[in-house]
C-alpha cells in the first residue's frame, strides 16, 4: 500500500474541534436533545434471577400522570428473536436478575419512578445458578470467541515440551466482573411518527443500532434513523444495543408521536450494559536453562449467560506474543442465570494478558533473567500463528525505550529491598498488545459547498476519543487543504454508512473511507472545485490483513509503593511506550494511552463487580461500592510512543490506539507489587488484604 497522504494536519496536536462547544453546554449528549413534550420511561425490574412472572398487578399505579404501563401482556410485538437479550416483554420468562419485566411511561421522570416502584409483580421462582467455578463438569466449548476467533488452537505437542522443559510455571490466575463506567450513562429518546423510528441514542454506533433495531422491531433499515453527534464514553458497554434500546423503541411504539426519554440509571447498567466477564486463566509455561520458550498453554473458563452466548476471547493474544514452539489456548464457558457479558475496553487481551504477563514474570523469577531481557529472547520474527510477516513488530523497541526512560537499569532484581519509610517500594514491567483491524463497510462523501468548505460526510462515532479532530485532521491532509476548509459531519445513521467504534477500528477504517473520497474527488474534480462537486468511496475489503500480522505493541512500567503496616497499595509512577503506528492527533492521542493505562490502574487496585450468587446481583452496583481510580489516585502517567508509520495498515498508516493503552498495565502492577513485597498476586484486584497474608 502506498501512503497517499502527505502528513500536514496529521501529526499535529490540534485541539478537539468540539471542545469549546462541550464546555459551554452546546454539544448535546443523547439525554439532552431537544425535542416537544417528552414523556419519560422507568423500567420494572425482576427480583428473581430465573422463573416466570405469572402476575403483575398495575392496579394502584393509576395516579395522574402516568401515560403507560407496559408488561408482557400488553406490549407491542417484536419482530425478531434473534438476540434474545432483546427480546424485552415479550414473554413471562426472567433468566437474569433486575431484567426489564414491566415499564411506566409517565409525563415525568419523577412520577414514572414512583409509579414503577409501585408496580407488584409475582413471580414464579425457580433454582438458579449464578456462580463461576472452574471444576463444573457441565462447562461449554464455543463455536468461536469474540468476535470470530478459533475456540482452541494446539500447535506442537505441549505436554511433551513441559515434560522435558528445565523451567516449569503452572499457576492458575483469575479476573472479576468488572462493569464499564461511562461518565454519561446509557440513553435513548425514541419517537415513533410517520412510520419512522427516531433514536437519540448514547452509542458507538449509529448504523449498528438502526440495524439491530429495525431487525428487532420489524421495520425496514431506512424507517430508523439514529442521531449520536456527541458520546460521553462507551468503552464497548455502547458498541452493540442493550435491551434498553429494545425497551425505549417498544415504548415509542406504544405512544406514537411522542419522544420518550430514557436514562439509564447507574445501578441499571450493572445490569443491562454489559460487563467484562470474570476469567479464571491456567497459563502453564516451559522454558530451556536460557529462558527461550519451549511451551505455552493459556486454558480459560470465563461466563456467560443462558439468554446469550458471549465468549470473550482471552487466550487470543498469547497465540501471538512470543516465539514458543508448543502452543495451546482454550476456553469454556459456564453458562449462567445472569446478565449477558459484553465488550469492555480490550476484550480479550485485557484480562489474558495480565495472566500471560504475570506468568512471564513468575517464569523471568524462576530462570534468574530480567523480565525485559527474557521478553527480548522470545520475541517471534513473525506471527507464530499465521507465519505471516510482522506490519510493524517493535515490542522490543518500546521495552528499551521505557527502561531509558524508567530508569530500570538501577532496578536490583530481588524483591523486597527497597523502602521510603513504611513503604516498600517496587517497579514492574509487562508488555501489551492489540490487534489493529480496518472493518469492511464504512462510506465517505465528499462535497464542496458554496462556503469554498469541502463538508465530509460519515456516520461515525466520537465517544470522547477524538475522532471529530482526527478525522477532520485525515481529510484535510487527503484533500490537501488546510484543516478549516473541513467540515465534518458525524454521528447520524442518515449519513454515509459506518462502523462501530471498537476494536479500536473507528479510525483505520473512517479514516480509509474518508482518503478514498478524497482521492476520487481530486481526480474527478481536481483542486478547484465548482460549488455542489461531489465524490464518495466504500470501504469494501480490509487491506493488507491478508500479507501482514497486524498487531501494536507496547511496554508498561510501573512503580508501587506498599505500606508495610496496612498494605495499602499506591501507584506513584506509570509510563507506557507504544509502538502503534503513524500518531494521528499527538494530544487526543495521549489522552487515549493514558485513559487506558488508568483504566488497567483500577483494574489492578480497585475494580470488582461483587456477584452474590444466592440472589444472582452485582451487590455493590454503584460508584459507592464499585471503586473506579479517580484523580487521587493516578500521580505521574505518561505515555510515549515510537515514530512510526505502518504501511501495510490503511493510507493514514496508523493501527488504531483506543485499546492498547489497557493491555498489559495491571500485569506490569501485580508485577511491580511482587517486586516491592515478594508476595505474588495473581488474583485482581490487588487489594490490601492480599499482600498482608
Ligand atoms: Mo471496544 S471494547 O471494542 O468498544
Amino acid at each position: 500500500m502506498t501512503d497517499l497522504l502527505e502528513p500536514r494536519a496529521i501529526g499535529r496536536p490540534l485541539e478537539r474541534i468540539e471542545g469549546r462547544d462541550k464546555v459551554r453546554g452546546l454539544a448535546p449528549y443523547a439525554y439532552e436533545h431537544p425535542v416537544s413534550d417528552p414523556l419519560y420511561l422507568h423500567p420494572v425490574q425482576a427480583t428473581i434471577a430465573r422463573g416466570r412472572v405469572v402476575a403483575i398487578d398495575t392496579g394502584g399505579v393509576a395516579f395522574p400522570g402516568v401515560v403507560a404501563i407496559l408488561t408482557h401482556e400488553n406490549a407491542p410485538r417484536l419482530a425478531s428473536d434473534e438476540n434474545r437479550e432483546l427480546w424485552v416483554l415479550q414473554s413471562d420468562e426472567v433468566h437474569y436478575r433486575g431484567q426489564f419485566v414491566a415499564a411506566v411511561i409517565a409525563e415525568t421522570p419523577e412520577i414514572a419512578r414512583e409509579a414503577a416502584g409501585q408496580v407488584r409483580v409475582e413471580y414464579e421462582q425457580q433454582a438458579h445458578d449464578a456462580e463461576l467455578r472452574p471444576d463444573r463438569p457441565d462447562l461449554v466449548r464455543p463455536d468461536k470467541v469474540n468476535p470470530s476467533f478459533d475456540t482452541d488452537t494446539q500447535e506442537g505437542d505441549v505436554e511433551a515440551a513441559l515434560a522435558t522443559a528445565a523451567v516449569r510455571i503452572d499457576q492458575t490466575y483469575t479476573t472479576p466482573m468488572e462493569h464499564n463506567n461511562p461518565m454519561e450513562p446509557h440513553a435513548t429518546i425514541a419517537l415513533w411518527a410517520d412510520d419512522r423510528l427516531v433514536l437519540w441514542d448514547s452509542t458507538q454506533s449509529a448504523h449498528g443500532v438502526r440495524k439491530t433495531m429495525a431487525a428487532v422491531c420489524g421495520l425496514d433499515p431506512a424507517q430508523v434513523r439514529v442521531i449520536s453527534p456527541h458520546v460521553g464514553g462507551g468503552f464497548g458497554s455502547k458498541g452493540t444495543a442493550h435491551p434498553h434500546n429494545a425497551l425505549a423503541c417498544l415504548a415509542a411504539l406504544a405512544v406514537p408521536g411522542q419522544p420518550v426519554k430514557f436514562a439509564l440509571s447507574r445501578q441499571q447498567m450493572f445490569v443491562v450494559a454489559g460487563y467484562r466477564t470474570p476469567t479464571v486463566q491456567r497459563i502453564r509455561l516451559g522454558a530451556d536453562a536460557d529462558g527461550r520458550l519451549t511451551a505455552l498453554a493459556h486454558d480459560v473458563v470465563e461466563q456467560t449467560s443462558k439468554v446469550k452466548e458471549f465468549a470473550e476471547q482471552t487466550a487470543v493474544a498469547s497465540r501471538i506474543m512470543y516465539a514458543a514452539p508448543n502452543r495451546r489456548t482454550s476456553h469454556r464457558l459456564a453458562v449462567l442465570d445472569v446478565p449477558v457479558p459484553s465488550w469492555m475496553r480490550a476484550p480479550g487481551e485485557t484480562p489474558g494478558m495480565f495472566a500471560a504477563e504475570v506468568a512471564l514474570d513468575e517464569l523471568a523469577v524462576a530462570c534468574g533473567l530480567d523480565p525485559i531481557e527474557l521478553r527480548i529472547r522470545n520475541d517471534p520474527e513473525s506471527d507464530p500463528e499465521s507465519g505471516r510477516p510482522w506490519s510493524g513488530r517493535n515490542l522490543v523497541g518500546c521495552l528499551k525505550e521505557g527502561a531509558r526512560r524508567f530508569g530500570w537499569d538501577v532496578r536490583d532484581p530481588k524483591p523486597g529491598l527497597r523502602r521510603l519509610g513504611d513503604w516498600l517500594v517496587g517497579t514492574g514491567v509487562a508488555s501489551s498488545t492489540y490487534p489493529c483491524y480496518v472493518f469492511p463497510g464504512s462510506k465517505a462523501t465528499i462535497q464542496y459547498g458554496t462556503d469554498q468548505r469541502y463538508v465530509v460526510r460519515i456516520g461515525a462515532a466520537d465517544i470522547g476519543t477524538g475522532a471529530w479532530t482526527a478525522l477532520t485532521q485525515i481529510a484535510a491532509d487527503a484533500l490537501g487543504c488546510p484543516v478549516e476548509a473541513v467540515r465534518l459531519e458525524i454521528g447520524d445513521s442518515d449519513l454515509p454508512m459506518a462502523t462501530v467504534a471498537g476494536g479500536s477500528s473507528g479510525i483505520s477504517s473512517w479514516g480509509s473511507a474518508i482518503v478514498a473520497a478524497a482521492t476520487a474527488f481530486r481526480e474527478r474534480h481536481g483542486t478547484d472545485p465548482g460549488p455542489g462537486a461531489r465524490e464518495d468511496a466504500e470501504i469494501t475489503q480490509p487491506p493488507a490483513s491478508r500479507t501482514h500480522a497486524l498487531h501494536s505493541f507496547g511496554a508498561q512500567f510501573a512503580e508501587v509503593h506498599v505500606h508495610a503496616d496496612t498494605g495499602e497499595i499506591r501507584v506513584p509512577r506509570m509510563l507506557g511506550v507504544f509502538s502503534a503506528g503513524r500518531i494521528i492527533n499527538p494530544r487526543t492521542a495521549r489522552s487515549q494511552f493514558i485513559g487506558g493505562m488508568t483504566m488497567g490502574l483500577s483494574m489492578a487496585l480497585h475494580e470488582e463487580s461483587v456477584m452474590d450468587a444466592r440472589f444472582g446481583h452485582v451487590i455493590n452496583h454503584d460508584l459507592a461500592g464499585y471503586h473506579i481510580a479517580v484523580n487521587a489516585d493516578v500521580k505521574d502517567i505518561d505515555a510515549v510512543w515510537l515514530d512510526e508509520h505502518d504501511p501495510h495498515s490503511n493510507p493514514m498508516g496508523s493501527r488504531g490506539i483506543g485499546e492498547i493503552g489497557i493491555v498489559g498495565a495491571a500485569a506490569a502492577i501485580a508485577n511491580a507489587v511482587w517486586h516491592a513485597t515478594g508476595i505474588r498476586v495473581r488474583d485482581l484486584p490487588i487489594t490490601p488484604d492480599k499482600v498482608l497474608s
